[in-house]
């Protein structure tokens, strides 16, 4: 094996205790070291592949799902509209969107008329420059912010409500951040949030976890699990005092494999596997296969259920 040397600086007494420890242990500095190297960088990498960075660098990914709800679902469920209906607007609430994406629904809420102050917040500068361009395209005025859900820069007591709408799965520490929410919300004010079952879409899931199988990588487990309807009330209770649920049955219906594909291939950047053409259009055209083949199995229907909840949480 071709080596290098590499030389460090450490502490005395903590160096006389690592090599106390490798004698005990019986143990080989250079082998030790290599290990715990290549540990950390497999640990670092794995975390750069699964990072919310890659699969929200653009917003076209998450495009591309949001189209294929609206156009296939069974029945038709206005998020915007449902989410509106749960805040029961006076029209002049401070109202904070976390997550915000590219600013759609501030976007609609000022557009249809609200007058009070609307900030957007996304870890995402690419979703917050499409947002600023589109409200400044129609001469909108709403702040938009670049920023972490779990370091919110506001005072406490800032705001009547904050939305965060699918997106508290994709925070590590969901309890701190869910408090960091109710601390900028004035006391008679709310926080609105939405998920999805950690079930919903399970023949898509299927499918996209026999291709990872084919191509030799782990099986995926679902985005929604740490935050989802089987957990989101018990969570949201142990910070807000009151907390009410409701959660909608619906499908996606699909009659041709290409929609079924391009949902998949839209989550690529959130599966653990690298980033590559050629590898993503292997696995592209052995989706179509497969995804025609199940349709033609089942004839030319494809129903997929999915649930999708929204949580009214009040100080
Ligand atoms: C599934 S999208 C939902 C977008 C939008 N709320 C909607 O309902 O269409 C999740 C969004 O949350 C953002 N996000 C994830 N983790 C975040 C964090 N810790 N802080 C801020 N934004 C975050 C992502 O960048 C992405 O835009």
């Amino acid at each position: 094996m071709k080596g290098k040397s590499i030389h460090i600086r450490i502490n005395e007494t903590i160096l006389e205790k690592f090599e106390e420890a490798l004698i005990y242990e019986g143990i080989n500095k250079t082998e030790f070291l290599t290990h715990a190297i290549q540990n950390f960088c497999s640990k670092v990498e794995s975390e750069k592949m699964n990072d919310i960075k890659r699969q929200y660098g653009t917003s076209t990914h998450l495009q591309v799902r949001i189209d294929t709800h609206v156009k296939y679902e069974e029945k038709r469920i206005d998020l915007d509209e449902m989410v509106i209906n749960l805040l029961n607007l006076t029209n002049d609430e401070k109202i904070l969107d976390i997550g915000c994406a590219t600013g759609a629904f501030l976007t609609l809420l000022q557009t249809i008329g609200h007058k009070g102050q609307l900030t957007g917040l996304d870890q995402s500068p690419k979703m917050i420059e499409e947002a600023n361009k589109k409200s400044q395209q129609k001469n909108l005025n709403i702040e938009w912010i670049i920023g972490d859900a779990r370091k919110l820069p506001f005072s406490s007591n800032s705001y009547d409500w904050v939305v965060a709408r699918h997106m508290l799965y994709h925070v590590p520490d969901i309890q701190k951040t869910i408090e960091g929410f109710k601390r900028i919300i004035k006391p008679n004010g709310g926080l609105v949030t939405t998920t999805n079952s950690r079930n919903s879409l399970p023949r898509i899931m299927e499918l996209c976890n026999n291709m990872l199988v084919e191509f030799g990588f782990p099986e995926r487990i679902s985005s929604a699990a740490p935050f989802c309807i089987e957990n989101a009330k018990e969570i949201l209770s142990s910070t807000f005092d009151s907390v009410e649920e409701k959660v909608i049955s619906n499908s996606l219906v699909f009659e041709q494999a290409e929609p079924i594909v391009n949902y998949i291939t839209s989550m690529f950047p959130s599966l653990n596997i690298p980033d590559n053409t050629d590898l993503y259009t292997d696995m592209k055209n052995w989706l179509k296969i497969e995804a025609e083949n199940i349709l033609l199995r089942n004839g030319k229907v494809w129903r997929d259920p999915k649930d999708v909840g929204f949580y009214l949480c009040k100080k």
